[in-house]
């Protein structure tokens, strides 16, 4: 069998290294042979996630043609990275991307770190805000004042309170998804709910589609059920989804499911148009993949222009059917993450199977924190308190991004319409070496390759909103010091190399 699950074809290599050219070189960079430079630009598009691992590469005759090169140049860049482990061949298979075994590079997610254990350091590692305070009292003391009656029952719901499954069903059939409460089952979180999803249609060995970058925590999620991940690269900047890309994946790789977070997606921030989310669901249709639509953070439009009105149409609008797309949604976002309240959308036959496996899982989550969140969403807190919360990420995002550009003029990103974060490409310097050196300065921050598949993303970190004001302005500061710190070679006692860029 090939050891390849996805293909890139001579013509869209090209333009890959094209595009990445057109990125001005750093200070004093000299130009190295034509093999060197197609083979260390091949391997940054491998290291940034652009081309996945695991990629088959396009014959070197075929590359040659089209970058307008000599065969041997192809040849010589080809076995450069077979040496340095970026790349694997077989006669007849052809050659593959590869990250060297070893790289030092995490496949691994994020752990949150418990608040008392912090002291002076400044967390940036978590995407998640403090209660939107009175909205958590009072949802708690509402869901007391409900609780008597179900005082008498035995209290496990593997599907949900009924009362909740209603409320859920409603508030999508307002959004225009016609919604029975026989679709919804209440999780604990969203992870959860990809959780129950993953156990049942993605066994041991099964391929997941997923987004590259994703959310660490989903992609270690899956690794831990034994999925196969193919990663799927998301576009530069804010366009995200690369719909012809994800035709060739899914038809290359006929992965049993897709996972995507279409609205403000973590971490990059992308929200997809209406165009991309009919595009990608006629996709998956035709490749016979399930596909998981993570809703965590769609309530988090922070542009005063993007209004709910004004919000693409839910991923699962595009499939009337209801037999291709399962929705997953969350309080943790656009509430409070304590609550470990989630919920899935799917059809009927689904849900009962999700539900029935749930009595060998957790079977069931919480009775008065659904409570607490059916009373938000029965008496219109819900959206006073989701909008206290764009509020704080709206402000925060300002005050990160001011600061950010302020104390770090070399970094690059986009500014997000949404969601909870920034993804910073950093100058060339390693995310896993920042990460380290912050650590030592006073500033928890993720590496960008705990957010790809098999170790992209070394020149990234992701920063969260969930610090403003004067905090923000000093978590800027203590990330240029550790950026002096890996840029004198003094941040760290690892291996991993201070620049990924040759
Ligand atoms: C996209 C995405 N999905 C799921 C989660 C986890 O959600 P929950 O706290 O509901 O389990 C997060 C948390 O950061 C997330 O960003």
């Amino acid at each position: 069998m090939a050891q390849w699950t996805s293909a890139v074809g001579a013509a869209q290599l090209a333009r890959l290294l094209t595009s990445q050219q057109e990125r001005p070189a750093g200070p004093g960079t000299r130009r190295p042979p034509a093999y060197r430079a197609l083979a260390d630009g091949i391997r940054v598009l491998v290291l940034e996630g652009r081309v996945p691992v695991a990629a088959r590469l396009p014959a070197e005759r075929e590359l040659a043609l089209s970058l307008s090169v000599s065969r041997t140049t192809v040849a010589a860049a080809y076995e450069a990275l077979r040496t340095e482990g970026f790349l694997e061949s077989r006669r007849g298979a052809g050659s593959w991307t590869a990250v060297p075994a070893g790289n030092p590079l995490p496949a691994r997610g994020l752990e949150p770190l418990p608040p008392d254990a912090l002291g002076s350091l400044i967390d940036l590692g978590c995407a998640a805000l403090p209660a939107p305070e009175p909205w958590l009292t009072r949802a708690v003391q509402g869901a007391l004042e409900e609780l008597p009656p179900y005082a008498h029952t035995h209290g496990d719901y593997p599907a949900g309170l009924p009362a909740l499954r209603t409320m859920l069903a409603e508030r999508y059939t307002a959004r225009g998804i016609p919604t029975m409460p026989e679709q919804i089952m209440v999780t604990t979180g969203a992870m959860g709910a990809i959780d129950a999803i993953c156990h049942l249609f993605a066994g041991r060995g099964e391929r997941i589609a997923v987004e590259s970058p994703s959310y660490a925590n989903i992609l270690q999620l899956m690794r831990e059920a034994g999925a196969r991940l193919v990663p799927v690269a998301m576009a530069e900047g804010l366009d995200g989804w690369d719909l012809d890309r994800w035709r060739q994946v899914l038809r290359d790789a006929a992965p049993r499911l897709a996972y995507v977070v279409a609205d403000f997606h973590n971490p990059t921030g992308a929200l997809a148009g209406e165009d991309q989310r009919r595009r990608l669901v006629d996709a998956v249709r035709s490749a016979g993949t399930v596909l998981v639509v993570d809703e965590t953070m769609s309530e988090l439009h922070l542009d005063p222009e993007l209004d709910v009105a004004a919000m693409p149409r839910p991923v699962c609008g595009f499939d009337p059917a209801g037999s291709t797309v399962i929705t997953v949604g969350s309080a943790s976002k656009a509430f409070w993450a304590g609550m470990r309240i989630g919920w899935v959308r799917a059809a009927p036959d689904v849900i009962r199977s999700l539900v029935a496996a749930r009595a060998y899982a957790d079977l069931g989550t919480p009775v008065l924190e659904q409570l607490a969140v059916n009373w938000l969403m029965s008496t219109g807190g819900w959206e006073e308190a989701v909008g206290i919360r764009r509020g704080q990420a709206r402000e925060n995002r300002d005050a990160l991004v001011a600061a950010v550009r302020r104390e770090l003029p070399g970094w690059e990103f986009e500014v997000p319409r949404g969601g909870l974060t920034l993804w910073v490409r950093t100058g060339g310097l390693s995310g896993s070496r920042l990460a380290e050196a912050g650590e030592r300065v006073g500033v928890r921050v993720p590496s960008g390759p705990r957010f790809g598949v098999d170790g992209a993303f070394e020149g990234y970190v992701r920063l969260p909103f969930t610090v403003g004001g004067a905090v923000a302005d000093e978590a800027a500061v203590r990330l240029a010091a550790a950026a002096r710190l890996v840029e004198t070679g003094a941040g760290g006692g690892t291996e991993t190399p201070r620049t990924f860029v040759a």
